[in-house]
């Protein structure tokens, strides 16, 4: 029994001693669990005869406490040796970065080649009067003209609320269909020359399908001063769409309608092998100078409105305007 204890000490010792911290629930399992080899003779120590136990016992306890000590030394080498194992020349991990959404970089990418050509930004908001949407852009109530902007209406109760208009009638308050009544705005509160871009949110009530969402984006933009012509409009028009899609891409005035300008023109882009549409523009009309108390004897000046969306989804290819709304984080992270 002696010489068994002795040797299991042996053997203990110098394994543990030249062990792997790591190892140590194993050894300790290995040596003092229940089911080790030294917990089996400490056993059999009990059936020897009464002179042989008295030594096997004091023996078995010894190796047990000393094996415990070199186990706790053990242990405690641990923490240390994961210090050691630090190694600095390991390339840290990439904290995930944010990114600006597809439709605020074509925003960013507009607003900055405008500035360049001395455009300022201005801003209005998103819920707007029926005033300032329609009737001072030249599209009075009942007009067939509405028919081509379908409406958000807010209730009465809250336009007769807030927004008595300068005639004293209450104007009724909407979603904005549009960023033209931010020309209104600017108009009232400023002299010629003006010269700004209105970047902003707009929505219609209307079915949403790949190329239409209730919610858009769109871009004004007005300029008006002494001696503005159509020549003005096409300068500016060609200068920011070769910036923005290419120098390749070909434009074109096409005759068309809006109740605020006159003459009005669609903006088409030869782009890729065929027409598109790209924007509505024109001269202002000199009733919409005249409601922002400008006099159209003395000046005139261009306006047009341009879907960021649109222009967005030309650039990059996207065939379906609802991805930009989606939250879909595998196509946003693409941009
Ligand atoms: N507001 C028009 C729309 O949303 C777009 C537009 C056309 C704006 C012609 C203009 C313009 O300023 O001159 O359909």
């Amino acid at each position: 029994m002696e010489d068994k204890l002795k040797q299991l000490w042996l053997q203990a010792q110098s394994e543990i001693a030249s062990a792997n911290p790591a190892n140590y629930e194993i050894l300790r399992t290995k040596y003092l669990g229940r089911k080790s080899e030294l917990n089996h003779l400490l056993g059999q120590i009990a059936d020897l005869p009464i002179e042989q136990k008295a030594v096997a016992g004091q023996l078995g306890n010894q190796i047990k406490q000393q094996l415990a000590e070199r186990l706790n030394q053990l242990a405690e080498r641990q923490p240390k040796a994961e210090v050691e194992l630090f190694d600095p020349t390991i390339p840290g991990l990439h904290p995930p970065l944010g990114r600006l959404h597809p439709l605020t970089q074509t925003t960013n990418e507009l607003v900055k080649l405008f500035r360049g050509l001395g455009f300022s930004v201005a801003d209005g908001p998103e819920v707007e009067t029926e005033e300032n949407n329609f009737n001072l852009l030249n599209i009075p109530d009942n007009h067939p003209a509405r028919d081509a902007w379908d409406t958000f209406w807010l209730k009465e109760s809250v336009g007769s609320k807030f927004n008595p208009s300068a005639d004293g009638q209450n104007s009724k308050f909407l979603l904005r269909t549009h960023t033209s009544p931010v020309q209104i705005r600017y108009m009232k509160e400023h002299r010629p020359p003006i010269r700004i871009i209105a970047p902003g949110r707009t929505f219609r009530y209307e079915a949403e399908d790949a190329t239409h969402s209730s919610v858009f984006y769109q871009l004004e933009g007005l300029l008006i001063d002494r001696g503005i012509t159509v020549a003005h409009l096409k300068a500016v028009i060609d200068t920011i769409v070769k910036d923005i899609l290419g120098s390749e891409v070909k434009t074109r005035l096409r005759p068309s309608f809006f109740p605020f300008t006159e003459p009005s023109f669609e903006v088409d882009i030869w782009f890729k092998g065929h027409w598109l549409e790209l924007m509505g523009c024109g001269m202002v009309h000199p009733t919409v100078l005249k409601n922002g108390d400008i006099d159209p004897t003395e000046f005139s000046g261009f306006a047009f409105g341009l879907g960021i969306d649109r222009i967005t989804m030309l650039k990059h290819g996207i065939d379906d305007i609802r991805l930009f709304l989606s939250g879909n984080l595998d196509f946003l992270e693409e941009f």
